[in-house]
């Protein structure tokens, strides 16, 4: 009787537990899209930035086109009390995490905050390992919606990380607040196997991302190019509720001072940055600007807020692109979209202008679709056949409507 009462119990247990990684998977159905304060502001960030980027993606469109998520990586921690409670700087954030809470939320934004699964964060902060529950009930109770979750400091292997992981997404379940889980290891122990199954919604799948387009040989430091080699092969992992992170925008940088303009990151140009967020679209990635959105420029505003990309990025089939092609001229990516369109990215990998041509035929689809440009927003006027030219570095992004 004991024995048939505690495999009830397993039984009972397991299930809840199933139910609960179901509801980790429907807390981001969709790519999270928002803002983080590393690649531009690193360390320097305090409550009034966090406010007066909140205001800037109000009164620029970013948080009506969908970015929603406004988030506080490392250097946001004060230490602990003694209660062992963990608490933000007071000098950076006097008010509290809470209060910043409120003040997003009364936006209809969405507030993210970071740690790390070891003792300190890789910026040297104070962070979770052994403290999951109790940090988890401290973030759930200021309002967090997003945590980051790093991993420096921590040992190499996979099992210890899965372990790490599974725990804080456990604790974040049982805060009873819907925390959205970014598992940040950097791919080393390949995250895409087995991060969905330990509760992260997104999870990144490089190093740290540079302002440049792509890393010269023999150097360190990954420009966007360098992380499309490896993100754009993982489409098998992705779908909703779980995707792959290739890290975040650089788009509107143009090699402003911060983590990521070192070791290399000079900046890159607009072509470049209409690229990036092609092809993040493309490969249904977290769309995560960095750029300082108080002062974007035309073009800037013009790649963030193209409104036709970022439905191919949010699509409700939730497929992330296949590279179809990729050779010295080119990188190709299709993307299955609902309803029965395709999305095609057509990337010019050389250094001068080429020449394209396309059909349908050629990309194994049957005939009857319209083509639109989704950068120029229009209608090629053409059906299952068309071509162009394509600069340097350009993604020409294409909406196959099926008729
Ligand atoms: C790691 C992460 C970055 C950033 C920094 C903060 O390098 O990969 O995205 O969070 O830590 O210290």
């Amino acid at each position: 009787m004991k024995q048939l009462m505690i495999s009830i119990g397993l039984v009972l247990l397991s299930a809840a537990m199933q139910s609960q990684v179901k509801l980790r998977k429907e807390l981001s159905p969709l790519p999270p899209m928002g803002w983080m304060t590393w690649n531009l502001y690193g360390e320097r960030i305090d409550e009034a930035l966090i406010r007066k980027v909140a205001d800037a993606m109000e009164s620029t469109g970013m948080a009506a086109a969908g970015y929603r998520y406004l988030i506080i990586d490392d250097g946001w921690q004060g230490g602990r009390d003694k209660k062992n409670n963990i608490i933000a700087d007071p000098v950076k954030f006097p008010s509290g995490i809470k209060a910043l809470a409120d003040y997003v939320h009364a936006k209809g934004l969405k507030l993210g905050i970071y740690s790390d699964a070891a003792p300190l964060t890789c910026a040297g902060y104070t962070a979770s390992l052994n403290f999951e529950e109790q940090d988890a009930r401290t973030f759930a109770s200021w309002g967090i919606d997003y945590l980051k979750y790093d991993y420096c400091n921590a040992p190499e292997d996979s099992n210890t990380a899965k372990q790490r992981y599974t725990t804080m997404a456990n604790a974040l379940t049982k805060s009873g607040r819907d925390i959205v889980f970014g598992i940040c290891e950097w791919g080393g122990r390949k995250p895409w196997f087995w991060a969905s199954n330990a509760g992260g919604s997104v999870w990144r799948t490089t190093g740290d991302i540079r302002d440049k387009w792509k890393a010269k040989p023999g150097t360190d430091g990954e420009g966007i190019m360098d992380i499309v080699a490896v993100n754009g092969s993982l489409d098998a992992y992705a779908g909703s509720g779980r995707w792959n992170d290739p890290d975040m925008l650089v788009i509107g940088l143009y090699g402003a001072k911060g983590p990521s303009s070192d070791l290399g990151g000079i900046g890159c140009n607009d072509t470049e940055y209409q690229s990036q967020m092609s092809l993040w679209s493309m490969m249904a990635a977290p769309l995560i600007a960095t750029n300082d959105i108080t002062t974007m420029n035309e073009a800037t505003k013009r790649i963030l807020l193209n409104p036709e990309v970022i439905a191919i990025n949010q699509d409700a089939a939730a497929i992330q692109a296949k590279r179809i092609r990729r050779d010295a001229q080119w990188e190709i990516f299709l993307k299955p979209l609902d309803g029965g369109d395709y999305a095609l990215a057509v990337l010019n990998v050389t250094e001068t202008e080429q020449p394209y041509n396309f059909s349908t035929e050629d990309l194994g689809l049957a005939a009857g679709f319209v083509i639109r440009d989704c950068w120029e927003h229009r209608l090629t006027g053409k059906k299952n056949k068309w071509s162009g030219k394509i600069a340097a570095h350009e993604t020409k992004l294409f909406r196959l409507i099926k008729k």
